[in-house]
């Protein structure tokens, strides 16, 4: 398999195969990491991180896996840069395109990393925009791929904001590795129509299927893995809260749920959770709309179903695998 050279800008891009590689690379590399072997094989290369929003696990994950791999990185916050203010993507690209091998972009518009890497001349990475997550799906996938020992034919039900990066990522991943995709929310909140044409054109190659529902009871019965995300994502409106829990409240992921999937089900997030009340804006929801947790109740986040922790550190493992098949 050789990827290198290649963007990693979202899944509709890969081959099943292609995807299946990320992941087992990724494993390899846990493997390698938890087994103390070096394997600082990129050493003398340079990557540049452009973070236009927060994070926690991205962030620290390329840093992390740029280290293992012999790797300098340079990070860039969301005010301190040039970058759309005083200069063009175009141009940004091409000047770090002479000086790095490597761009993370995390930001808003799916198309501004799509230009990035247009223009770049290296591999561009995209860890996160409103439409896609992709580094996420291969520590999810991977994560799954721990706990069941296959990907093909489980089925995966999506609760919440399905319309959104984390929706769509893995609606499109799902349909990509042949399993059997539910978006189980209120119906506002369902992917777009062209994506889901899309997911069901890939389907019908690889077994997978795709399934929109507003039943809870039908749409989580027998659910091999439940997942959930934040209501509201980063860079949309505070005042979007009010309508989103009125919307998405039926949705959270709690034990009723938890206990209509099957007895070996498990619970994912690509974190930050709102499980409870140790948060700012946990805080002010609370204040504001008497709510102690919203996308999944802590019950659930803190049972053992959930392996949501394992899913966090596999995010460093699979973006190791990422930038090495891309730059080696
Ligand atoms: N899951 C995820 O992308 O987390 P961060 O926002 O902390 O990077
Ligand atoms: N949907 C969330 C994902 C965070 C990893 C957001 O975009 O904020």
């Amino acid at each position: 398999m050789n990827l290198k050279g290649r963007n990693f800008l979202k899944l509709k891009d890969f081959t099943p195969e292609e995807i299946l590689y990320f992941i087992d690379l990724s494993s390899e590399f846990k493997q390698k990491k938890k087994q103390g072997i070096a394997h600082d094989e990129l050493k003398g290369k340079n990557i540049a991180l452009i973070f236009e929003k927060t994070s926690t696990r991205t962030r620290c994950s390329f840093e992390v896996a740029a280290h293992d791999l012999g790797m300098h990185v340079t990070y860039l916050d969301p005010s301190g840069s040039q970058i759309g203010k005083k200069e063009s993507i175009r141009d940004t690209a091409r000047v770090l395109g002479r000086m790095y091998d490597g761009i993370e972009y995390r930001g808003f518009g799916q198309e501004i990393v799509e230009e990035l890497a247009k223009y770049a001349g290296i591999p561009v990475w995209n860890g996160l925009t409103n439409e896609f997550h992709p580094t996420q799906m291969i520590a999810d996938m991977m994560t799954i791929k721990e706990r069941f020992g296959y990907l093909k034919g489980l089925k995966f039900v999506y609760m919440g904001d399905a319309r959104y990066n984390m929706g769509n990522s893995l609606m499109v991943t799902c349909a990509k590795l042949g399993m059997d995709f539910v978006a189980c929310t209120n119906k506002t909140y369902f992917p777009n129509s062209e994506l889901v044409d899309y997911c069901k054109e890939v389907a019908k190659d690889t077994g997978a299927s795709i399934t929109l529902t507003e039943d809870v009871k039908e749409g989580t019965k027998d659910a091999d893995i439940i997942y959930t995300d934040v209501w509201v994502s980063m860079g949309e409106p505070d005042t979007v809260w009010a309508t989103r829990i009125q919307g998405l409240m039926p949705y959270q992921v709690n034990k009723k749920v938890m206990e209509n999937a099957k007895e070996t089900a498990i619970f994912m997030h690509c974190l930050p959770a709102f499980h409870d009340l140790e948060t700012v804006i946990g805080k002010e929801i609370y204040d504001k709309f008497d709510l102690t947790e919203m996308e999944v109740t802590d019950e659930v986040f803190e049972s053992s179903q959930s392996v949501v922790f394992q899913e966090a550190e596999n995010r460093m493992h699979s973006i190791k695998a990422i930038m090495y098949a891309t730059l080696k």
